[in-house]
């Protein structure tokens, strides 16, 4: 069931080259990109991913899908155990990717004791990046007020948006942030996300990683979802959701059957057993359905629109539970 949502999911991004980016310049590519720890697990499993400048892209998946070992491949902390990958046009980690790639992956590590100010002025002389930078990146971040307080008196949603701000100070072409939410409060966490929404707006490409399907909702233009390492869908939010259909139970079955596949076609009818069939149609046939059916004297005794729930997709897609 999942293999086929995903099939269709990827044929329909496909279809769309309306979404930012999408079929333009690729600014993330990996073929076949595989990870095998020295334990044997196998954390990344022949990825293909291929992630569009200007998009938002949310890698979706829950805890050990893979995600933090990707991400750590992009940026050359970790190689590979087979295939390849491309980040803005070079190898991972190499000086010409890096100094187009801001990046989160590990806890940003800053001095408790100086600033958010001190500790970016810090950054920005060891990446040899112009001091002015400083207060462009914290504005961006909107802890201008915060500026010269102590990093220590910062809440952790502070303290992750310095270090989107440090992430920000080379004004990076690609932004890789993995679980940027991850252990803040509601408002931290809505703050973060506002803030990666305004991040993406533009020519700038984020690549951002979630095990939590609402927020991706909320940030991305697209979405690949990753479990057990490899991608088992991509596409919008909307895609991933399917396409509604319409639940009807009518007898005699035999009879519902041959009415509801002459008029929607053998492709499109799903027998659900009990006399229930579920139906791939433009929902505003479903008054021209029933007419059909009663008129072949069936007796209908169910009829609705069925939309599944982003939970239901995920649930299915991944095996866990909704909320992850
Ligand atoms: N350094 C490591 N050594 C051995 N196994 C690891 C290491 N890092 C991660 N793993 C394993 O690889 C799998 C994927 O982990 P990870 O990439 O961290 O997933 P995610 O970020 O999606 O939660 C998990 O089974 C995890 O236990
Ligand atoms: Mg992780």
């Amino acid at each position: 069931m999942s293999t086929k949502l995903a099939v269709a999911v990827i044929d329909a991004a496909a279809r769309r080259p309306l979404l930012p980016g999408v079929g333009g310049e690729k600014v993330v590519e990996t073929h076949g990109l595989t990870k095998r720890y020295g334990t044997g697990i196998i954390a990344v499993d022949s990825l293909d991913l291929n992630v569009y400048r200007g998009e938002v892209y949310g890698f979706l998946g829950p805890n050990g899908a893979g995600k933090t070992t990707t991400l750590r491949m992009l940026l050359g902390l970790i190689s590979p155990t087979a295939g390849s990958a491309t980040v803005v046009g070079a190898a991972p980690g190499s000086p010409a990717s890096l100094v187009r790639v801001g990046a989160i992956v590990e806890t940003p590590a800053f001095y408790p004791y100086l600033s958010g100010y001190d500790n970016l002025r810090l950054l920005a002389r060891y990446c040899r990046v112009a001091a002015s930078r400083v207060d462009a990146a914290l504005a961006e971040v909107d802890l201008t007020p915060r500026a010269r307080h102590k990093f220590s008196t910062y809440s952790l949603g502070m303290k992750q948006r310095l270090g989107i701000a440090a992430a920000l100070l080379k004004e990076p072409e690609l932004l890789i942030l993995d679980e940027p939410t991850n252990g803040l409060d509601p408002q931290g966490m809505a703050d973060v996300r506002n803030l990666i929404i305004e991040l993406g707006k533009g020519e700038r490409t984020v690549l951002i990683s979630s095990h939590l399907l609402g927020e991706v909702e909320q940030m991305c233009t697209r979405v690949g979802v990753i479990r057990k390492g490899k991608i088992v869908a991509e596409g919008t939010v909307d895609q991933l959701r399917g396409a509604p259909t319409l639940t009807v139970r009518g007898t005699p079955e035999e009879t519902a059957k041959a009415i509801l596949v002459q008029v929607a076609g053998a492709d499109n009818v799903t027998a659900l057993g009990d006399a229930t069939f579920s139906l791939v149609v433009d929902l505003q046939r479903t008054a021209e359905i029933n007419q059909h059916l009663v008129q072949a004297g069936v007796a209908v005794t169910e009829l609705h629109a069925d939309e599944r729930s982003l939970e239901d997709v995920f649930m299915e897609l991944t095996g866990t539970e909704g909320g992850l």
